[in-house]
Formats: structure tokens, sequence, C-alpha cells
């Protein structure tokens, strides 16, 4: 009997109809052209007419696209979907619900996969459970290819090529900054993202615990201290609140491959001259410890950060607290989040700067002498559109791009970071043309 044929499509946004994926399909439609790596588009979601009625809200004219069904309860269908692929972007979540069998369907088929998720238990259980057999299959899956965790992965590098041999940094704080003329606001399924999340922090300890250990990058100088719960940073005129995003989490898994395979990852198909590029890349990038702080003007404007962090560590544990969590989400978030997401003129007010403040040592040698404290600080900075789903859907579609692009100069397959894989790509070149800048800011030398 003669195989049946299917089409393959360059990429399939799977949850196309969703707040985020909408935005994704219009950015993606952007670059849909016979001159561009993207020359195949298809939509995937579990209602079609939602899928049509996602491809009229994205553009005046929309092209004729090819429409998959595909419901994270049905594996055959993601199977089908995988198989009709070069790449799959997910924009389906919680993914701690929804992303295992993508992922399995995906690595399974052999073809690539990116995602917007913010959780670092499903990336690090994903890297756990499918890193080899994506190795074996030339299935390429990087998660957090949105703000989550990008701009600081992209930041923290931009930040750290900064300090040129014999200078290092310890430390580089990132200071998040969401400016906006209206109010700002975030779509239910990011809120509802982390009250899963912070309910099930256990697990998360449990996973690092039974896995293997990662190696630790070596790092200048005594690692920092843990400081007040609210800092003033006074350079930058911002009042700031630890964040408990998974951009640390993410930096610290690069930056732990990065230990291991210190002129990076090579490419299935590398062109010497990128081999090149790629290991004069990473012989610039030094480590240093990574954290992210939300920042505000004013000191006021932390509240309802304060309010989301209290209402999770108290009612997170049980399910009557969640219940309430959920149900209300703008309650506890103080209008941070909401059921039906931001309207248009919300998110064109809305904007960000990502502040990385590094510190670290003029002379990295200095940094071993007793009671050595860094003497250099130099300040960086992310800019951009709404966070959530401007910027996001920016990102996810230049990394797409990318891997349509240079799949030859990419790692053959594997569960891998942002950050390893699009490291020495020209992805920040390619954020900057497209409305996400990096900016040196300062460089200040202390004489102690
Ligand atoms: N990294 C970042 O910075 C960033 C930014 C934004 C969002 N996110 C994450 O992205 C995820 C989506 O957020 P969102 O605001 O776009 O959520 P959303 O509006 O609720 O969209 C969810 C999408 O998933 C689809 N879906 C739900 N259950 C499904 C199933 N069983 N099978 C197939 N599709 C299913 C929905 O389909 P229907 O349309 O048929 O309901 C919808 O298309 C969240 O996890 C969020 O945290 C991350």
């Amino acid at each position: 009997m003669a195989e049946i044929q299917m089409t393959t499509y360059d990429i399939v946004i799977f949850g196309a109809s969703g707040f985020t994926g909408k935005h994704v399909v219009r950015e993606a439609l952007k670059f849909l052209s016979p001159n561009s790596p993207l020359k195949s588009l298809a939509l995937a979601g579990r209602n079609l007419s939602k899928l049509s009625e996602t491809l009229k809200w994205a553009s005046k004219s929309p092209p004729t696209l090819p429409l998959l069904v595909a419901d994270t309860s049905d594996t055959s269908s993601l199977r089908r979907m995988a198989s009709q692929a070069k790449l799959v972007l997910n924009c389906v979540g919680p993914f701690r619900l929804h992303g295992d069998p993508v992922v399995d369907a995906c690595v399974e088929a052999g073809c690539d996969y990116l995602d917007i998720c913010g959780e670092p238990e499903f990336m690090e259980r994903i890297e756990a459970v499918y890193h080899e057999k994506a190795v074996e299959t030339g299935s390429l899956v990087i998660s957090a290819c949105g703000f989550d965790s990008i701009p600081a992965e992209f930041g923290f590098m931009f930040n750290s090529r900064q300090w040129v041999s014999p200078a290092a940094p310890n430390r580089v704080q990132a200071y998040l900054q969401l400016e906006s003329d209206k109010r700002m606001v975030g779509n239910f399924a990011t809120y509802e993202s982390a009250v899963l999340g912070f309910a099930n922090a256990d697990n998360l300890i449990k996973l690092r615990r039974s896995g293997r250990r990662r190696a630790r990058p070596s790092i200048p100088g005594y690692a920092p201290t843990k400081g007040s719960i609210i800092e003033y940073q006074k350079k930058l005129g911002l009042w700031a609140l630890n964040l408990a995003s998974a951009d640390a989490t993410v930096v610290r898994r690069t930056l732990s491959i990065l230990t291991e395979n210190p002129t990076g990852l090579h490419g299935v198909n590398e062109d010497p001259k990128v081999a090149d590029k790629r290991i004069a890349f990473w012989s610039i990038v030094k480590p240093a410890h990574f954290g992210v702080k939300i920042g505000s003007k004013k000191l006021l404007g932390l509240l309802p950060w304060i309010a989301i962090g209290l209402s999770l560590m108290r009612l997170c544990g049980s399910s009557l607290g969640r219940w309430f969590l959920l149900t209300f989400p703008s309650v506890f978030s103080l209008g941070v989040f909401r059921k039906k997401g931001p309207t248009k003129e919300e998110l064109e007010s809305a904007s960000f700067k990502m502040w990385f403040v590094g510190h670290g040592f003029s002379d990295a040698n200095l940094a071993s002498q007793r009671n050595a404290t860094p003497d250099t600080e130099i300040i960086t900075r992310v800019t951009g559109p709404d966070v959530g789903y401007l910027t996001t859907s920016i990102i996810l579609v230049q990394c797409a791009l990318i891997i349509l692009e240079r799949r030859g100069d990419l790692p053959k397959g594997g569960i891998l970071t942002p950050g390893i894989v699009f490291g020495p790509t020209h992805l920040q070149d390619r954020l900057q043309e497209n409305g996400v800048s990096f900016d040196l800011i300062s460089k200040t030398q202390f004489y102690t």
C-alpha cells in the first residue's frame, strides 16, 4: 500500500487561539513569505472555528492557512501535528498541565520545539525525561523562549561580555521595571501557572535532588549575601523586591552547560567559520551570580507584588486556598492579573526596562585576596514593549526564524536552554531590529 505523504510546514503554532498564541500568529505573519526562512505556516488548536477567528484577528487580509486539530488530551492528534511540522511553537499552558505530551510527540517525531513557558519544574522535568531521546531523534527542544527568560539570559550575557579581561563580574542583579500610562495587566493563564508552580514547589526540590548534580561555574570572589527583602537601588532610583521568576534558574542551567562545554555546543552541520564565531563568543561570556528583582520608582508600586507573594505563600498549600486564588485573581493580585487579560490599549501603552547591575573586579586575580570586595560596576539595560504578549511574540518568532535559517549551526537535538543554543547566533541583533534593545549604560571603577 502506498504511504500517504503528509505536508510538512515550517512552523505550526499550537495554541494559536490563546491570548498569547494570537499575538504570536500576528507576529509570525509579518515574516511569512516565499523569500523568508518562514515559507509555510499552520495553526493548531482544539477548536477550528477559534483558529479561523484568530487568523481574522491577526491580519486585515489573512492568507489561507492550514488549520490542524490537536488536543493535549489526544496523543494521536499531537503525533499527527508533530509529524507535519519542522518546528512547533507551543503556546498552550500552564505547561505543567499540558506541556509533557506535546514535547513527547515532538521528540518522537524528531521535529523541533520552542515554547513560552516560565515554569522551572516543567523545564527541568522534560530535560530529565527527554534529553537523551531528543539527542537521538534530532529534536531540538527549547523552553522559555518568551519574556521568560530571553531578556534575562541575553541581558545577563550582554552585561557579562562587557567585562574585558582581566576584569570579571562577581554578580549581576537584574531589576525589572514595568511601565505603562494605563493599568498593567497579565492574562489569567500566567497567574494560574504561578499558583500551580508555588503549590508544587516541593516537586521541583525533589526533582533537583533526584537528578544528577549540575556543574557549577567558577565565579571570582564570594557569593553575595541575601540582603534585605526590600532594597532601594540608588543609581536606578528604584525600590525593589525579589521576583520569583524562572529567569535565574534558566541562567544557572545555561552556565552549568557552559561549564561542561566551555566552547558551547557544536552545530549538527556547522560551518568552520561559524564554529570559530561560537568559540569566540563563549570565550568572553563570564559566569556570575545572578538574581532578578521587580523594581518600581515608588515604594507603593511594589504593593501588588507583595500582595501576590503573600497570598501565594499563605493560600497555595490547600485546595480551598487555591480555589480562592484562581477564582478571584484580580483581588489577590490587586488587579495585576485578570481573567480577561489586557485590552489592546493597555498592551500598547505597556513597556519594560530590565536593568542589569554587574559588580565585579577590575582584575579577577584580586578576587582571591582576603576580604577582596568588587571594585567595578557595569550597568546595562534591555528595553522593549509589553512583556507578556508583544515582547514574548517578538522573541518567540525571532528564535523560530533562526532555527529555520541556521538549523545546521545549532545542536542536533536535546532539551536545552535558549542561552546555550542562541547565545552565539544573531538573535540579539534580530531582537534589536524588532524592538527589543540592548544598551550599555555605564562602567564605573571605585578606588578603595
Ligand atoms: N514566557 C512568557 O513570558 C509568557 C508570556 C505569556 C504567556 N506565557 C504562558 O503561556 C501560556 C498561555 O498563556 P495565555 O495567556 O495565552 O493562555 P490562554 O489565553 O488561556 O490560552 C491557552 C491556549 O491553550 C489552548 N488549550 C487549552 N487546553 C488545551 C488542550 N487540552 N489542548 C489544546 N489546546 C489547549 C487554548 O485553546 P482554546 O482557545 O481552544 O481554549 C488556548 O489556545 C501560559 O502558561 C502562560 O504562563 C508565558
